[in-house]
């Protein structure tokens, strides 16, 4: 399926998407009580919020006129829209409205008018929404399979990842799709992957798993399942070997081994996010922070890899930035001479990630598609 390039096609896939679990954001982004921060689902702005009871989220619309309540990022305080001065409380109720019974001729319990949930599960530091739907009941879990026990395992309480974000001229599946291509290196990225040719795909594992997918540049006969048991009984230890794990709909989360030095490995771990803005228009989100499991390292490998990490930090996050940056100009080449009457295309053996993803989008697409006849 061509990406959505229109508005209509852009909406329809957007609401389908919305019923899937995405990632939001982390929850060291709302430690504290009130904090909250804003993210995109299904192409609505919502917002995840710490309250006394627990972390809920919303869509970020006012019942009353539909006035965003939270501009921005991030921050701390009670739901009060700024327009009128609805105030809602952590089940997303307006229990608070200026006048009630004069403008309404109701209190606010009568009315009983609440916000539209947005459902949340937490994976490590990393918590998922999506918006209730029919057709999507499995919990995260049942939904990551193995990916759940290995994000949990590479995500854990207290990491303090580097962070970005742009905004691209180019629709998200561009994006996404050159992620899960091993074919473009040598033209795109000549000067670091490319330069060692082309891949052999029976060097390398690919794996598929539901709608997610993985690759690993050694061959490694169930490669998920086996990461998450090892992940599960504490003996995971990543190796020197390039492994990236597609997260459907749109994040991809890479551990690279980026050099040994005095015998210490720095191997550094970078999810990466593709959320769709518009048919033209996606917002990059990264995060980069070094592997959480145990190194073996020695008291006087410990010291050095401390000392050196303020170096091979912002090395690491340059690669990344370059290889990104050459993919995001084959991305705007691609959007800008895209039409919808493309047709199917030829996808070779280092591109069969691609049609995985292709497919488990349009089960998506046809399933909103039967919900919403069913309604
Ligand atoms: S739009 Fe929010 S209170 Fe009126
Ligand atoms: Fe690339």
């Amino acid at each position: 399926m061509p990406p959505a390039l229109d508005a209509e096609a852009f909406a329809t896939e957007q609401n389908a998407l919305g019923q899937v679990w995405t990632l939001l954001g982390w929850t060291r982004d709302v430690a504290r009580e009130g904090d909250w921060f804003t993210a995109h689902l299904g192409g609505r702005s919502v917002f995840v919020q710490r309250f006394r009871e627990g972390l809920r989220a919303f869509e970020n619309k006012c019942a009353h006129r539909f006035f965003p309540l939270r501009q921005g990022e991030a921050g701390n305080g009670p739901v009060i829209c700024g327009f009128h001065h609805w105030r809602y409380n952590s089940d997303g109720m307006a229990i608070g409205i200026p006048k009630s019974e004069e403008m309404f001729g109701a209190t606010p319990r009568d009315m009983g008018i609440c916000l539209r949930p947005v459902e949340i599960e937490i994976c490590g530091s990393l918590i998922f929404g999506r918006f209730a739907s029919a057709g999507h009941t499995e919990s995260l879990r049942a939904f990551l399979g193995p990916l759940f026990d290995i994000v949990r395992a590479m995500s854990p309480d207290g990491i303090a990842p580097l962070r970005g974000a742009s905004v691209l001229p180019f629709n998200w599946r561009f994006a996404y799709e050159i992620a899960l291509d091993d074919y473009h290196i040598v033209a795109v990225h000549s000067d670091t992957f490319g330069k060692r040719g082309y891949m052999l795909r029976d060097r390398v594992q690919y794996e598929r798993s539901g709608p997610h997918s993985a690759y690993c540049a050694a061959r490694v006969p169930d490669l998920l399942e086996g990461i998450a048991a090892a992940c599960n009984a504490g003996t995971y230890r990543p190796s020197n070997d390039y492994l990236i794990m597609h997260l459907f709909p749109n994040i991809a989360l890479v551990q690279t081994h980026v050099a040994t030095v005095m015998g210490v490995r720095y191997v550094y771990l970078m999810l990466l996010q593709f959320v769709p803005l518009a048919p033209d228009t996606t917002q990059l989100r990264w995060w980069l922070w070094p592997s959480p499991f145990p190194t073996g390292d020695t008291p006087l490998q410990r010291v050095f890899r401390r000392i050196s990490m303020p170096i091979s930090l912002p090395l690491t996050r340059r690669g990344m930035l370059r290889i990104l940056a050459e993919d995001n100009a084959v991305c705007a080449h691609l959007q800008a001479h895209a039409r919808p009457d493309d047709g199917s295309p030829r996808l070779g053996a280092m591109e069969e990630r691609i049609g995985w993803h292709n497919e488990a989008y349009r089960q998506v697409l046809e399933q909103a598609q039967r919900d919403a006849v069913r309604e």
